[in-house]
């Protein structure tokens, strides 16, 4: 990790900020892993000094952070927090920004705001000669989703971004990466024998991801309504999902090597082509949710059937479901094997979320003088073996963007790949009206 560290932030007064980026730092530092010179800059439009800028992050921390407020910890953010004033469309703040910084100081421009005003950031950050000019090891960019509207736009806004940043400068969030038991997937192909020489075509028979949301809008609803459920959840989170369960796993788990081979992955998935391939709902009362059009057809529940179309998966049908306002928070990954000689199928399943936990389902004799069988299931719950939470998921990529590391990051190849994956979908659903599902429902 680089000894001089300079996190600068625009759009530093943001929702996502004042959640997850702030109260992460705060986190970090109360484990001692924030880098010894590091340094914090907002930048944003709007007029605020130093302090104002500190007492709004120690705000945000003791909002949204966990635990006990450790105040050495709450100080060793906001002492090193400064602010910007600046307007983001002209070069002088970026001057401003620059001669603050020392010469070795590695800079992370996180842009933590909508992808329409990335342009003249990126921009300047180039004519200042703070991007590629700099390097890797002097100059990183942090890029939030949405990664586009479709596969159109998303292209478009690679090419703004890839016009000052080579790709290893690059870090695209998907906060879904940065779990542990989504991390726990990969692992767990790969440092057990036993499942993957049955993870394909000839075993499995179809594939569920299931992300069922508790939770509303939460505030979000202008963004929400122009996105929908697949492009807010499918088109990254799920996919990707299903790229850490089906991909190849490669020989060296380097960044690179994961990173490509999702990308390798993700290019071959395709709509199903069956009839009910596609159900939109939407919860009762979303159109008279703050900021949504009264008339909005946008889906809040999306079922989606994929295909994978390579050797290995051919045939098994990928089943996708998520929704928001559902009856309880749950985010599942099963496979669900061929049965043999009429038995109910055997399944393996991963609960991400909440609580993760691994099951299996076999088929044991039953007591008797009998071959007649049951299901038995073999569980293993996070919690009864740990006691210590997982590390939060912002945590995990602040970290890993200070240390270079891309594999919990995602490609451009797996952007557009994805957005390819799911532009089909997302044009029939402009031909639909969704069903309308009651709140709290288990889901249309
Ligand atoms: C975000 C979506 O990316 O993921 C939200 O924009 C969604 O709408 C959230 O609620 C779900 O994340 P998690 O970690 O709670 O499953």
């Amino acid at each position: 990790m680089a000894a001089d560290t300079a996190l600068i932030v625009f759009g530093a007064t943001g929702d996502l900020t004042q959640r997850k980026l702030y109260p992460s730092l705060y986190h970090l530092a109360k484990r001692g892993l924030l880098p010894k010179s590091f340094s914090l800059y907002g930048v944003s439009r709007k007029e605020l000094n130093d302090a104002d800028f500190r007492s709004n992050i120690e705000r945000d921390i003791r909002m949204f952070a966990h635990g006990e407020i450790d105040q050495a910890a709450v100080d060793m953010v906001t002492s090193h927090a400064h602010y910007l004033s600046a307007d983001l469309n002209h070069r002088e703040g970026y001057e401003r920004l620059n001669a603050r910084l020392k010469p070795s100081t590695l800079r992370l421009f996180y842009l933590a705001l909508p992808p329409r005003l990335f342009a003249p950031i990126v921009e300047n950050i180039k004519t200042c000669g703070l991007g590629k000019a700099l390097g890797a090891s002097k100059s990183r960019v942090i890029v939030e989703k949405p990664f586009g509207y479709d596969f159109a736009t998303a292209k478009k806004l690679e090419h703004i971004v890839s016009s000052a940043f080579d790709e290893k400068q690059i870090f695209r969030i998907d906060h879904y990466l940065g779990k542990e038991s989504v991390q726990n997937l990969l692992t767990f192909r790969a440092k057990n024998s036993v499942f993957e020489d049955s993870l394909n075509r000839n075993a499995v028979a179809s594939i569920h991801i299931d992300a069922l949301e508790s939770v509303g809008l939460e505030d979000r609803g202008a963004y929400y309504d122009g996105a929908g459920s697949i492009r807010d959840m499918v088109q990254n989170h799920l996919l990707q999902l299903v790229a850490f369960l089906t991909m190849d796993l490669p020989a060296k788990m380097t960044a690179e090597a994961e990173q490509s081979a999702r990308a390798k992955l993700l290019a071959t998935v395709r709509p199903h082509t069956s009839k009910g391939a596609i159900v939109l709902g939407q919860y009762a009362g979303y159109k008279s949710e703050p900021n949504v059009n009264p008339k909005s057809t946008t889906d809040t529940y999306s079922s989606l059937t994929f295909t994978i179309n390579n050797p290995r998966w051919r045939g098994v049908p990928v089943f996708i479901r998520t929704g928001k306002h559902l009856k309880e928070k749950l985010t599942n990954v099963t496979v669900l094997f061929k049965p043999v000689r009429g038995e109910a199928p055997n399944r393996l399943s991963f609960r991400l979320d909440p609580h993760p936990e691994i099951s299996l389902v076999l088929n044991v004799v039953q007591p008797g003088f009998t071959k007649k069988t049951d299901p038995a299931i073999m569980h293993y719950s996070r919690s009864t073996h740990y006691t210590e939470p997982p590390i939060g998921d912002y945590e995990r990529l602040l970290l890993a963007i200070m240390d270079g590391d891309h594999s919990l990051f995602v490609s451009a190849a797996e952007v557009l790949s994805s957005w390819k994956a799911v532009d089909p979908f997302l044009k029939k659903a402009k031909t639909m009206k969704p069903k309308v599902y009651s709140k709290g429902s288990l889901a249309p």
